[in-house]
């Protein structure tokens, strides 16, 4: 174990190398923790990357350019043509077994500061349903408790956490008893952080005289973190061949969807995703594309508006594959990735923002009002160019995406917000119930005239509710909780 002195000379060194000595300008008055933790944090960080970074991202904004010979790319319907009907059975029963078999894990990527929400605590703690108000880790564990009655096999859950919210994320789960759920199939690890870097003098900032200003490398980091953390190798002990990937903000998200698995693996894929037809043009969605036949996204900001307006033939948007941010991935695929000769990197991209810092020369903390610092983030689905093979597939908006982002301000409800998750969240309930015939009261202008909350223990696919004895109807501005 190197001593603290032995420890700060590297830290020196390295440092010095990277042109950012001032981090340990104060390091003689800190206490010993003090100094153990800031040297713990710039141990932490690839310093030569950081450099190059800031050469590539900070002093310049990297210019995008459409790729050439670039395409729409093709997916599997939502509805099957009769001719496609066989293939899909084929798959959902394929998916069924390999859940049931214990092949494939969930992995839910909460590493994100959910600051848009303005939630203090780890978005998972969030109350997310219209009636229960219960959280969205808690909504994930009752849908692995009816998935493991459904398909008659436990299901590992792995969860993505950050520094920022790893100690608070164990503690929700301890304090909730692991959400009913066998602690021994729950792993929980942090990704890794990436210090905010002062866009005018090109320097890491602190966040306390003993702090780096970090934040975490963006949703990307999962795929060093699944293996740096032994998540990987914990998978390959239990025989896990699939990583359900999902995001942390959707309480209605199919952790597990034996369909569009099944369709994955039958094709072959390394990573694949799923798609949803983009209501408009512009909406903030990235864009599913192909480049010289591998699958690529274009971010909504990245593609240019004529491109984002062309239609086809029958009227339909040419571009319309919005990205969710569901994925199925391999577990050799990341495997591999972690231990190619070459090693391997996603793109960073550049956000600018308001960082609040420590100014080592007055000793005061400063909290800017326009952007002052540059965070650097990689993104998941830009491994997917990395893959022999990827299928995308379209899924259904209400049954699948009641996001949680945004905060509802003044009463009004904004889009992917609690309030408007909770809406989806009964419109989808009440799809549910018409599907099974049961009267649901509806507005001239067809919204729900009732809230209704369907536990993902009753049901996570609307034949589910067979099992169950459903009221004729619902009663108008009634509350419906099964
Ligand atoms: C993301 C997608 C967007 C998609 C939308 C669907 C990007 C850049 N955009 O947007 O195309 O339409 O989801 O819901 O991905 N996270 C981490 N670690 C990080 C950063 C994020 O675990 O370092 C997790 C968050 O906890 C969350 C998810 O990734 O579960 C999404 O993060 P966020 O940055 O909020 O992406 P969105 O803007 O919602």
């Amino acid at each position: 174990m190197p001593t603290l002195d032995e420890r700060h000379a590297a830290a020196h060194a390295t440092l010095d190398a990277a042109g950012q000595s001032h981090v340990l300008a104060h390091y003689d008055s800190l206490t010993d923790d003090q100094k153990d933790t800031l040297l713990s944090e710039v141990q932490g960080i690839d310093w030569p990357e950081v450099t190059r970074l800031i050469e590539t991202h900070v002093k310049q904004t990297p210019t995008f350019s459409i790729p050439e010979g670039l395409e729409p790319a093709p997916w599997y319907a939502h509805t099957p043509r009769d001719s496609d009907k066989p293939r899909y059975a084929q798959a959902r029963t394929h998916g069924e077994t390999l859940i049931a078999e214990g092949k494939v894990a969930a992995f839910t990527v909460a590493g994100g500061q959910g600051t848009r929400l303005g939630w203090d605590g780890p978005k998972g703690t969030f109350p997310a349903t219209p009636i229960r108000g219960l959280t969205l880790f808690a909504c994930f564990a009752e849908y692995l408790q009816k998935a493991e009655e459904k398909y008659g096999a436990p299901v590992p859950w792995y969860v993505m956490t950050s520094p920022i919210n790893d100690a608070a994320t164990r503690a929700t789960f301890e304090e909730n008893n692991y959400f009913g759920l066998d602690r021994a199939n729950i792993m929980i690890f942090p990704q890794a952080m990436m210090p905010a870097i002062d866009m005018a003098t090109y320097k890491v900032l602190l966040s306390s005289p003993h702090q780096l200003a970090l934040s975490p490398n963006g949703h990307g980091g999962s795929l060093k973190a699944l293996w740096t953390s032994g998540a990987i190798a914990d998978m390959k002990k239990r025989g896990v061949e699939q990583i359900s990937y999902t995001q942390v903000d959707n309480p209605i998200v199919r952790m597990l969807d034996p369909l569009f698995i099944g369709l994955h693996t039958l094709d072959d894929a390394q990573m694949s995703s799923k798609m949803l037809p983009k209501a408009f043009p512009k909406e903030k969605l990235g864009n599913f594309c192909m480049v010289k036949g591998k699958m690529t996204v274009i971010e909504y900001s990245n593609l240019p508006d004529e491109l984002a307006e062309q239609r086809t033939d029958d009227g339909e948007l040419r571009f319309r594959a919005g990205s969710i941010a569901l994925h199925a991935i391999r577990t050799d695929f990341v495997e591999t990735l972690n231990t190619g000769s070459q090693g391997f990197s996603l793109p960073f991209n550049r956000a600018e923002k308001k960082v609040p810092f420590y100014d080592p020369a007055t000793g005061n903390t400063v909290s800017p009002t326009t952007p002052n610092a540059v965070k650097l983030e990689t993104f998941v689905f830009d491994a997917l160019p990395m893959t022999s093979a990827s299928v995308l597939y379209e899924t259904d908006r209400v049954d699948e995406f009641a996001p949680v982002k945004n905060a509802d301000v003044d009463g009004k409800i904004e889009v992917d917000s609690p309030a408007s998750s909770k809406q989806l969240q009964t419109e989808r309930g009440a799809r549910w119930l018409e599907s099974r015939g049961v009267t649901v009261p509806r507005t001239a202008e067809g919204t729900v005239n009732a809230t209704i909350e369907i536990k993902q223990t009753t049901a996570i696919y609307p034949e589910d509710l067979a099992e169950i004895e459903l009221p004729n109807a619902v009663a108008p501005e009634s509350e419906l909780l099964l």
